[in-house]
């Protein structure tokens, strides 16, 4: 029993008992010990959460993207300690993706962009996969094999095709992953073919798509929403409306990093030409907990808050960071560019910052405090609610 961890317990309905990967050894419940343990001046605040029936030992996700492009970097992601994994985005047919170099674009603190500066802001005009689907499902079943308790989810993104839409889920949970997260939300992912943003900015699209792909579906799915889109709340919860069971947000902001004043080229330039990209990393993070806040309210003030998750991404490279995102109501929170500039083991810091907020307040789990911050906050002043003020 001393070599099991705290986050290994679990508890069902009415008994609790120890995570057991040997079937037919019932282990006695150890969620006394966690009670004692979390009333204890000295005991470690408890990362471990429960979401959407989904057991992660953090609520740290790999956002979907390069750090999750492949069956080495995603394996990667667990031995380092990451809660969840949400792999790159796929599609039935990687032959329409060309992903292009250079690809990226970075934006520094300091004058001028030095190249001295730190890096602030990140755009990326990469499409989802373009590795073959059979060789990302193939590494999937590889993953699950290994780490059978350890939550992978399939990103996934097809054309308006409901045939199209039910062949990839199927293919996709073929392999034993725990939940799907559907892109609805690249701003440069093939919007011509109804792909990405097109679909998540457009609400009755997205009911229709959402519908065929809850009525699929069976294992938790997951809308990532686009920031790209005057009220994300409308998204959101057609979403949720239409049988989703969480919403991930915010995917990048569309942008142009800047523009080559020798070439007069935009960048990232290739060939001579360019297209706008999706805007990320500590930049974007004031825009996304102001939609994440926005989010949170509404599934408190429309759905039963309990039911449904919601993932806060963008710009988190600190426990800071993730902290507030949870202050505002996220369960989890992915982060995507943050590691491709610190690499894997920034889980470690995350979760040892995260812990050292949690004790300067005495919070021993993350339901202790997710959500407390968003009910400190009003709506902006409408008419409506100026003239309340100045009545009151
Ligand atoms: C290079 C790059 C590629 C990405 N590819 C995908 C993708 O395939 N699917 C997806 O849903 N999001 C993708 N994203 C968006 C991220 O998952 C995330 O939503 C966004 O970058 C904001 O989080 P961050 O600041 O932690 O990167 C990508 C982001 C970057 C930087």
């Amino acid at each position: 029993m001393a070599s099991l961890n705290l986050n290994q317990i679990i508890s069902n309905s009415n008994t609790s008992f120890a995570v057991n990967r040997r079937p037919g050894l019932r282990l006695p419940s150890r969620i006394g010990l966690r009670v004692l343990a979390s009333d204890s001046a000295s005991a470690e605040p408890d990362l471990s959460i429960t979401v959407n029936g989904l057991q992660m030992p953090n609520p740290f996700v790999i956002g979907s993207g390069p750090p999750g492009t492949n069956y080495t970097v995603m394996k990667r992601a667990f031995d380092e300690g990451w809660g969840a994994v949400v792999a790159k985005t796929v599609s039935l047919d990687a032959a329409k993706v060309i992903n292009v170099t250079p690809r990226y674009a970075r934006l520094r603190a300091g004058a001028n962009g030095s190249a001295k500066g730190q890096i602030i802001g990140w755009e990326n005009i990469e499409l989802i996969s373009d590795r073959p689907l059979e060789t990302m499902l193939k590494e999937f079943k590889q993953l699950k094999a290994l780490y059978p308790d350890k939550i992978l989810i399939a990103s996934i993104m097809e054309e308006y095709n409901k045939a199209a839409w039910e062949e990839l889920i199927d293919r996709v949970e073929e392999t034993g992953i725990d939940a799907i997260e559907v892109n609805f939300s690249c701003p440069h992912g093939m919007p011509e073919r109804k792909m990405g943003a097109a679909v998540g900015q457009d609400c009755r699209l997205l009911e229709e798509v959402c519908g065929w792909i809850n009525a699929k579906a069976t294992v938790p799915v997951w809308a990532k929403m686009t920031p790209n889109i005057t009220d994300i709340t409308e998204p959101a919860r057609v979403a949720l409306r239409s049988g989703s069971e969480g919403v991930s947000a915010i995917n990048t902001i569309m942008s142009v990093m800047g523009i080559d004043l020798k070439t007069l080229r935009p960048e990232p330039c290739v060939e001579g030409y360019s297209t706008p990209g999706g805007y990320s990393c500590k930049a974007v993070h004031p825009i996304a907990l102001g939609k994440v806040m926005s989010i949170a309210k509404m599934m408190k003030s429309e759905f039963n808050d309990k039911d449904y998750s919601l993932s806060g991404i963008g710009g988190v490279e600190t426990g800071g960071d993730a902290a507030e995102f949870i202050l505002l109501g996220a369960n989890t929170v992915q982060v995507c560019t943050g590691v491709m500039m610190h690499g894997y083991g920034l889980v470690k810091r995350l979760c040892e910052e995260l812990k050292d907020f949690m004790k300067m307040h005495n919070f021993s789990s993350i339901e202790d405090f997710r959500g407390i911050s968003k009910d400190a906050t009003r709506s902006n002043p409408t008419k409506e609610s100026s003239q309340e003020r100045t009545a009151v």
